[in-house]
Order: structure tokens, then C-alpha cells, then sequence
């Protein structure tokens, strides 16, 4: 500590400095002036105390006087025990005499208030973030983030992984979202691109005999923007040498398990929930199911194939979900709400009844046929009040709408408790799924995902691939995968996907070719540090755990950018702008 500004840190003082000199430093949070005497509670990154000034102890009182809240001053002065007891703040049982006060940095009023509670807008709160980050709610969330990656740094290393850099400035890596590219000067009318992820790196350093690599490390990809995705984002990836799944998963529960005790003080069962991606799909509507709570979905495709309701008949997959003991909650009006939630799911409609004193009633009940009521009655174990919910579309389209109305379920009937913390494990995805736009497979990881069994199934929609996703309280938070480390395997995924041989060559010869040099087995997995980091400080958006982040028309709105450039640059670079 450099003497001349500061002894103790603010939020560091107690009892035991009493009666003893301290030089502080910090900003003023909080001026009261009651004329002979100014109180001022001045911040640090530590915390704040109490200081006071008084005509009688400080030659230059006039300057306190004139400063507004936010300045930065220093000041040396006397630690006295506080008459009134402020036990919300650890030193709220000291005050500070001031006797020497030296102006820093003078501050203009700020253009938000800078406190726990802000009513700034998010924009605002961007374009000024060096004030936002003042505010505890902001900081105290970068705090946990650095936590995090502290803690993935010391287990992973404990584990014999090394953190090895790889190039930002490469080549497009297959993630499936749009490349960022850089064009190159000395390379003109040539581009580099931002890595979606490392995946071919860390592939090739297995093949370089590195065994067990991680890597903190940003990545880019231009698609659009949700509360849990930026343009750019970090991700911990890893990757280990004669791992299998098994040997992937449970490296990584441990993590979490250490993780969750050590940074959230919460001890999680050590047996993780897992759930096939068919599993996911039918009960819960969504890859990435949130299984704080139940709310299942029942599958009724079967119960209604006579059906008098045309829009029954008609569709492939008809699915329900029960909302227990709340049909009279709920009116024809309150239904339709519910109804624009799946609609912006791409459903048609929601179909619905109410169940009361062994009743069917409302939406649909007429075309509802007296053997089907039996039956829904057992299917769905209905009791007295029950609101039956309905969906029938494409399967996709049916567990879509639906696992997206049981969330916002869930969310407004308070189904599962916020402070809770429960992952799953996805397993057994499909390797493929099939582009309608496009008409060719595209891979529902990456290609370099190994198929089930390391081969093709006749019906390639029906491969599964040796990947899985971790998913906590209904976020993706990471995904991986075995790989294909074998020539002939590559390249007949890389032929499924619709590559020719010219464009194989010309962009994965080098990844072919080293697969012929002595590859081992090996598999990894890649987290969104972002969205742990926001899950676990209670964060709305990973935007809250950034330092400073894109707004939702990814632009970052302090530098403004992304801007125009040069005319004289662009020319150095070879392009012409349309
Ligand atoms: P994947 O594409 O699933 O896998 O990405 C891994 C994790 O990164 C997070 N993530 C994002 N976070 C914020 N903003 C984004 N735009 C964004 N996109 C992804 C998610 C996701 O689970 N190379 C593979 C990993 C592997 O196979 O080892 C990969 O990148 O939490
Ligand atoms: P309609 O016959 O269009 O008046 O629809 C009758 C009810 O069925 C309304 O509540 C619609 O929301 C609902 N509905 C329409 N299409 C579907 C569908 N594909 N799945 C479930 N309900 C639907």
C-alpha cells in the first residue's frame, strides 16, 4: 500500500482502530452538511466508513463543502468510536476525525445514481459503466466471476491440465453461427476469422501428445442476441487424452460439486441427473429442461386418434400438460395469455379443458368423446380443479411450444425455489438433424462429434452421436463430445454434411492429414463461463457479468462501437465498401 493514499482500506476499519491515525482514500459516496459540520461517507473497493469534517479540525473545510458525491479525495484523520451503532456495514462501529484532506479528482453530478438500487436504464448504466461498476449489485457479480475461473484454474490444475493459448486470428471453425472476420493487410483480399471456439486447436494438441489441455478463453460468433448470449463470450474448454464420456463427466461434476461448496456454501448431491435428449424432449419439451420443478409433459397422441377435433387427427404429436389445482384461477381471457406465449413458439394454437367435480368443462370439452375422458382421467391422473393444457403439432414444434410454456409456468406459479441449483446431464443426441432449407444433414454439435457404436447408422437421422450437454436450472451451461479420431470416419462426416472433396481439401486437408500421424482417443467439453458466472450470482442476463458487454443490438454503446472506419484504412486493406 502506498502510504500517501491509504493505511487501511475503508470497508477494512473496526474497533480496533480506535484512536488511532489512518490515511484513507476513496470516493464520496454520500455528503451531509449540517453547516459546522459535513459527514461524508466515503467508498473504496473495500467498503465505506464515516468520516467527518468539522470548521474546527481541517483548514480547507471550504473544499469538502464544495465538492459533489463521486469526487476522490484523501484524507488522514482520527478513528474514534462511533456514538450511534451502524451494524448494517462492518465499520459501523468507527468514525473518522478528519484533519488533512487532499483533493484527487474533482467529479461533475453524475448521470446516474450510483448506489445498490439505480433507477438508471440499462443503456445509460452501459455508456457510463465505469460509474456502474461503482455499484456493489455490478461488482460483486465480476467478484464471483473471478471466483469462478480462480477455482476451475487451481481443480483443473490439480488434475494435471494445462492452460495452453490458442490463435485468435484463424481460420472459420464449424460451430454453426456466423464467422467475425478480420480482414488481413499483408494478405490482401484474404481473411482471417474469430474462433467460434477452439475445437480444431485442442483437437491437434491431442494429437500433439498434450493429453489434458483447458483454456479460459473468449469466443466470437455473430448470431443474434438472447439474455444468455453475446457475440463474444468465454467459455472454459478442455480436452483429455483416453477420456470417454464417463471419464468427461465426472471430471466435471466434481468441479461443480467443489464449486457450488467452496463459492456458494451449498453442497449438491453428488449424483448428477441425467436424461436422454429423447428423455428431455417428450417429458419436459426442451434440450435444455429446467428440473427444479415437474410439470411433465404427457404424451395424448395415441388417446386422441379418433378424435372428433380436426386439428387432433390432423397433427403427428399431440402433447398436455397439467396445471394442478389452478383451473379456477385461470379464465377464458387469462387461457389466451398463455395461448400468445406457445404462438411465439411457432404453435397454432393451445387447446384446452378445465376438470372439475369429475367434470370436463371449456376450450375443447365438446369434442372431447366419453371413452377419451376415461382415459384422459387415468393418463393424466386428473383430480378436482386441474387445467389441461394442449398442444398438437410436428413433434419438434409440440415439445417446443410446450417445454416453453412449462417454463413460464413454472416462473409465474412459483414452482421451484430461486436459491436452488439442480444440472442434468444430456446424453444420447442425435448426430444429425436434418436442414429442409438447405436439404442436407447438418451436425447437432460439430463434425467432429464420434457417432454411437463409431459408425453411421443406415438411417443417418438415426446416429446417435457420443455427445452431451450440462444444463443447470434450464440453462446450456456446457457441451461436449467424444471425437472422431479416426481418417475415414472424418471424412465421411465431413461428405454427409455436404462438403465435395475440392472443398474438403481446401479446408480440413491439414485436420485430415494429422489423424494419419498417431491419434489417440479423445473427448472434452466446453462451458459458458458467462452463464455459470450469471446463474450463480442470480444474474438476469450474462450482460450482468460482463465488464462491459454488448447491448442487445450488439453494440457496445460506451466506445460505440462497432464505428466506421477510414477511408485510408480500408484502401491499406483492399476494400471497397457497396
Ligand atoms: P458449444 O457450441 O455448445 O460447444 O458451446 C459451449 C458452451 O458455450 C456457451 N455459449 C455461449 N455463451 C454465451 N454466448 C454465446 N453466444 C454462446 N454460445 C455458446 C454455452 C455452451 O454450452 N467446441 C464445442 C465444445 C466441445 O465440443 O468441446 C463448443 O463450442 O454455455
Ligand atoms: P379453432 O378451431 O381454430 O377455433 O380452435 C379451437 C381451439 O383449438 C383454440 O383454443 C385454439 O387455440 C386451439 N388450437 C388450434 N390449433 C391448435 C393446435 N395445433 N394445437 C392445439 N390447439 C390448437
Amino acid at each position: 500500500m502506498n502510504e500517501k493514499y491509504r493505511s487501511h482500506y475503508l470497508g477494512s476499519l473496526n474497533s480496533k482502530q480506535i484512536d488511532q491515525t489512518v490515511t484513507v482514500s476513496g470516493w464520496i459516496k454520500k455528503k451531509r452538511n449540517l453547516g459546522e459540520l459535513i459527514f461524508v461517507d466515503l467508498r473504496d473497493a473495500k467498503g465505506y466508513a464515516q468520516i467527518i469534517f468539522t470548521k474546527d479540525n481541517l483548514e480547507n473545510y471550504e473544499l469538502i463543502n464544495s465538492l459533489q458525491t463521486e469526487s476522490v479525495i484523501t484524507v488522514v484523520g482520527q478513528v474514534n468510536a462511533r456514538k450511534e451503532i451502524n451494524s448494517k456495514i462492518p465499520s459501523g462501529e468507527i468514525e473518522i476525525l478528519a484533519t488533512n484532506l487532499t483533493l484527487i479528482n474533482m467529479s461533475k453530478t453524475s448521470p446516474m445514481i450510483i448506489d445498490d438500487q439505480t433507477d438508471a436504464l440499462e443503456d445509460t448504466r452501459l455508456k457510463y459503466r465505469y460509474l456502474d461498476l461503482r455499484r456493489n449489485p455490478v461488482i460483486d457479480k465480476l467478484r464471483m466471476r473471478h471466483k469462478i475461473s480462480l477455482k476451475i484454474r487451481t481443480y483443473l490444475d490439480s488434475q494435471d491440465f494445462i492452460e495452453i493459448e490458442t490463435p485468435m486470428l484463424t481460420k472459420a471453425t464449424p460451430e454453426g453461427a456466423r464467422d467475425f472476420l478480420v480482414p488481413s493487410r499483408l494478405n490482401n483480399k484474404k481473411f482471417y476469422a474469430l474462433p467460434q471456439s477452439p475445437q480444431i486447436y485442442k483437437n491437434l494438441l491431442m494429437v500433439g501428445g498434450v493429453e489434458k489441455y483447458y483454456q479460459i478463453v473468449k469466443c466470437f460468433r455473430d448470431e443474434d442476441l438472447r439474455a444468455d448470449r453475446q457475440p463474444e463470450f468465454t467459455q472454459l474448454d478442455l480436452e483429455a487424452s483416453f477420456f470417454e464420456e464417463k471419464d468427461v463427466q465426472i471430471l466435471m461434476e466434481q468441479l461443480f460439486i467443489e464449486m457450488m461448496s467452496e463459492i456458494k456454501g451449498i453442497d449438491i448431491p453428488s449424483d448428477f441427473a441425467s436424461l436422454t435428449y429423447n428423455q428431455a424432449m417428450n417429458n419436459y419439451g426442451l434440450d435444455k429442461p429446467d428440473i427444479r420443478f415437474d410439470l411433465q409433459l404427457n404424451d395424448l397422441t395415441n388417446l386422441f386418434s379418433n378424435s372428433d377435433f380436426k386439428v387432433f387427427t390432423e397433427s403427428k404429436t399431440i402433447k398436455a400438460i397439467v396445471l394442478k389445482d389452478l383451473a379456477d384461477s385461470y379464465s377464458r381471457k387469462t387461457i389466451l395469455e398463455l395461448e400468445e406465449v406457445v404462438k411465439k413458439h411457432n404453435a397454432k394454437g393451445l387447446a384446452w379443458f378445465k376438470y372439475t367435480d369429475n367434470q370436463l368443462s371449456g376450450g375443447i370439452s365438446k369434442f372431447i368423446l366419453e371413452d377419451e375422458i376415461t382415459k384422459l382421467e387415468t393418463t393424466l391422473k386428473l383430480e378436482n380443479n386441474d387445467l389441461v393444457l394442449i398442444i398438437a403439432d410436428e413433434w419438434d414444434i409440440t415439445c417446443n411450444a410446450l417445454g416453453n410454456l412449462r417454463n413460464y409456468l413454472g416462473k409465474k406459479h412459483q414452482m421451484y425455489n430461486q436459491d436452488e441449483f439442480k444440472f442434468v446431464w444430456i446424453n444420447d443426441w442425435p448426430l444429425f438433424e436434418y436442414d429442409e432449407e438447405f436439404k442436407r444433414y447438418i451436425a447437432m454439435h460439430h463434425p467432429f462429434t464420434m457417432p454411437q457404436n463409431n459408425k453411421f447408422e443406415d438411417d443417418y437421422l438415426q446416429t446417435k452421436a457420443r455427445a452431451y450437454d450440462l444444463v443447470l436450472n434450464g440453462y446450456e451451461i456446457g457441451g461436449g463430445s467424444v471425437r472422431i479420431n479416426d481418417r475415414a470416419i472424418q471424412q465421411k462426416m465431413f461428405e454427409l454434411l455436404g462438403m465435395d472433396q475440392a472443398e474438403i481439401d481446401s479446408k480440413f486437408s491439414f485436420y485430415l492429414d494429422a489423424y494419419e500421424y498417431g491419434a489417440p482417443v479423445h473427448a472434452g467439453i466446453a462451458f459458458g463461463l458467462d452463464r455459470i458466472a450469471m446463474i450463480l450470482s442470480g444474474g438476469e442476463s450474462i450482460r450482468d457479468v460482463i465488464a462491459f458487454p454488448k447491448n442487445a443490438s450488439a453494440k457496445e454503446v460506451m466506445m460505440d462501437s462497432p464505428t466506421e472506419v477510414s477511408s485510408s484504412q480500408l484502401k491499406e486493406l483492399g476494400i471497397k465498401l457497396d
